[in-house]
């Protein structure tokens, strides 16, 4: 059975079910800042497991696209991936367990045909939230599993997604597949990995709060996922996920490329059909992300400087279409599913080339830098400095550093990269740079009068808040605008209407706004609001609104507030420990 079959089973099985198939959110998150990208199908559902309806009901399914990239350097094994699909299903308050597990064993037996004696489970066996799951323990017997084929396993193995992160939550239990032409063992263990997991049930009755505690959810939901990429390579009998029908034709396309077999490239085939499948996603999602040295964007642009690597490795003509023959491969298996790669096309194979491009003036220089370090070194080590600056500057991933490093047996300072790499993804995470830029993508009339509204709003935080509260970062688009800040507590109903009037009288005042340039120190020393002065060049340019406000900034603006409408404050919510958000839009 392919993947198209799977996938199509599936939907429609949920579907006489009484399940609503929704569409697969993007993979880049709209709303949750926590998080790089979606990691399962349940993330885009987060409010409704915590309690709001759903328009499509209570009872859904789909395929959603996920990328899990905290393993990316394992990337080149058979079976991980970044970017992934997962097929899920939920109920939302509607059914519990004894439907959840009976539709996963007739699902896996009578449609996907999966014997029974290849069948294996886990349940929770209890902590001090939950008592043991006797309750699921007994559907899967009463359907026919042995118990010497049900394992009660702890916190570590069947709680998802796991005690420390907060959000909703539960007890979960984990189906698995004997898959190998070994005897069969009557007893299941998990230790032995012949047993693969296939399909994971989440009982997600919890919420686990900023605080630590564990709280009931308003409703009893069901939250599962079955990576498609392993189901698929089970049913199709494969070990290796990149023989099976969802990788087979990429891996041949990269053979006649390369003119080389892939059983004795394997590892380099993977990672450029894995990573180059990941860009071509990421880049066509609608958050239109491009790499860059932060966030999304620093995994983009990994990701497609690995597979130039390793198409370097393979003796790959990089200037060769080979990235956009693989690209193009891509979007067409996947565009019936996903219609965005498609009409992103030119978007995705753009960003394919140019950052080839980049990364090949970067290899000339950084090359050149590198052999000057090297030179210098003479006890075997790279301290993190030079391991830093080789990537600030020179765009060098920390990888590549090691790697080439290795070939001449000097150690990298690895941890301390880590920790200065971290520091510059804090500033860079809070908005710096688009602070530098302005804080905009593009400066239309809109985008000019909202940016011009971020410093009201920044001013009038200070004003009915609290003076502590100073500007963390902000992205403003056609439509809104968004403005992070320090603050200690979710703002009461009164602060937000205080601040929203506020910003409103001062706009109804036609205030003037006025531009002036001067040493940094100056601006400084008068007060004027600036989110990292390091970030600044030595002339800086003040903006100040009247005496409302002074800030450091490179514009653009309106020149009179009368230009603006008037603010309405549609959210407020928390962004990271200690620092809020406000979404707010112009009203008539
Ligand atoms: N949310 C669960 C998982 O990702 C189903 O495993």
């Amino acid at each position: 059975m392919n993947s198209l079959e799977i996938r199509e089973k599936y939907i429609k099985f949920f579907e006489s079910k009484g399940h609503k198939q929704i569409p697969s959110a993007p993979v880049v998150p709209e709303n949750d800042p926590s998080v790089l990208f979606n990691t399962a199908g349940m993330q885009p559902l987060v409010p409704y497991l915590m309690g709001q309806p759903h328009p499509y009901g209570s009872r859904l399914c789909d395929y959603q696209k996920c990328m899990r990239t905290n393993d990316l350097d394992e990337v080149g094994d058979g079976t991980h991936h970044t970017f992934f699909e997962m097929l899920g299903n939920w109920s939302l308050g509607d059914y519990f367990k004894k439907e959840s597990v009976t539709w996963s064993f007739e699902l896996l037996t009578k449609e996907f045909n999966i014997p029974v004696e290849r069948l294996a489970v886990t349940v929770f066996k209890g902590n001090d939230i939950v008592p043991a799951d006797d309750e699921t323990a007994n559907v899967w017997r009463s359907l026919g599993i042995p118990d010497s084929r049900i394992r009660y396993l702890g916190e570590d193995d069947n709680w998802w997604p796991n005690m420390e992160l907060t959000g909703p939550c539960g007890p979960d239990t984990e189906i698995f597949y004997f898959r190998s032409d070994d005897e069969i063992p009557q007893e299941y263990d998990p230790e032995d990995d012949r047993w693969v997991e296939i399909w994971n049930n989440v009982f997600m009755q919890y919420n686990h709060n900023e605080d630590g505690t564990f709280t009931e959810l308003p409703k009893k939901n069901v939250d599962t996922g079955m990576g498609l990429e392993r189901i698929t390579s089970v049913l199709e009998g494969v070990n290796d996920n990149y023989k099976s029908s969802i990788w087979k034709d990429v891996i041949e396309k990269i053979e006649e490329i390369t003119n080389l077999s892939y059983s004795e490239n394997e590892k380099a085939m993977r990672i450029i059909a894995d990573h180059i499948r990941s860009a071509v996603f990421i880049s066509a999602d609608p958050s239109g992300i491009k790499p860059s040295n932060t966030d999304q964007g620093y995994i983009l642009r990994r990701l497609i400087r690995r597979a130039i690597r390793y198409a370097k490795k393979l003796n790959i003509d990089i200037d060769s279409n080979w990235e956009e023959e693989v690209a193009l491969m891509i979007i067409n298996k996947y565009k019936n599913f996903y219609p965005e790669l498609e009409e992103n096309r030119k978007v995705v194979l753009d960003v394919l080339k140019d950052e080839k491009n980049k990364f090949n003036r970067t290899l000339e220089h950084g090359l050149k830098e590198f052999e000057k370090i090297t030179s210098k070194i003479v006890d075997g080590k790279m301290d993190k400095d030079n391991a830093f600056r080789l990537y600030d500057t020179f765009g060098f991933p920390i990888e590549l550093t090691v790697e080439l490093a290795k070939e001449m047996n000097i150690e990298v300072d690895e941890k301390g990269f880590e920790e200065k790499f971290k520091a510059h993804q804090e500033i860079s995470r809070a908005g710096a740079k688009e602070k530098f830029k302005g804080g905009l993508a593009s400066t239309g009339e809109i985008e000019t009068k909202y940016h011009t509204a971020t410093h009201l709003l920044n001013a009038a935080l200070k004003v009915i808040v609290s003076p502590d509260c100073h500007q963390k970062g902000s992205n403003i688009t056609a439509e809104r605008m968004r403005f992070d800040f320090s603050c200690d507590h979710k703002l009461t109903d009164e602060e937000k209407q205080k601040v929203e009037e506020l910003v409103n009288k001062w706009i109804d005042e036609g205030i003037t706004v006025t531009k002036e340039e001067m040493p940094k120190e100056d601006a400084i020393k008068s007060g004027a609001e600036c989110m990292f002065i390091e970030k600044y060049p030595d002339i800086v340019t003040v903006y100040k609104i009247g005496d409302v406000s002074a800030e450091l900034c490179g514009g653009p603006h309106v020149s009179n507030t009368s230009e603006l409408s008037h603010i309405k404050i549609k959210k407020e919510e928390a962004c990271s420990a200690g620092i809020r958000r406000i979404k707010a839009v112009f009203v008539d």
